[in-house]
């Protein structure tokens, strides 16, 4: 499915850019040229990448630490 007609992004391009080491939207837009005219195609981008880019360590350890409240109840 193409996300970006401007620059012909797919979303396959997408997760082959994601699989290749590009671990967020900046970076791939950056490989690809994604949402880099028009901009209608962000929101879209954005969500893929979302949905297939692994999450940074430091969001990691804000999900998985337990809020302070509930670590002593
Ligand atoms: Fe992606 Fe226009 S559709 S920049």
């Amino acid at each position: 499915m193409y996300v970006c007609l401007c620059k012909g992004v797919t979303d396959k391009a997408i997760a082959s850019a994601v699989a290749a080491g590009a671990c967020s939207f900046n970076a791939v837009q950056e490989a690809l040229g994604v949402s880099t005219q028009c901009g209608s195609c962000e929101a879209l981008a954005r969500a893929i990448v979302a949905e297939l880019a692994p999450l940074p360590s430091s969001q990691f350890y804000e999900l998985a630490t337990p809020p302070a409240a509930l670590a002593y109840a």
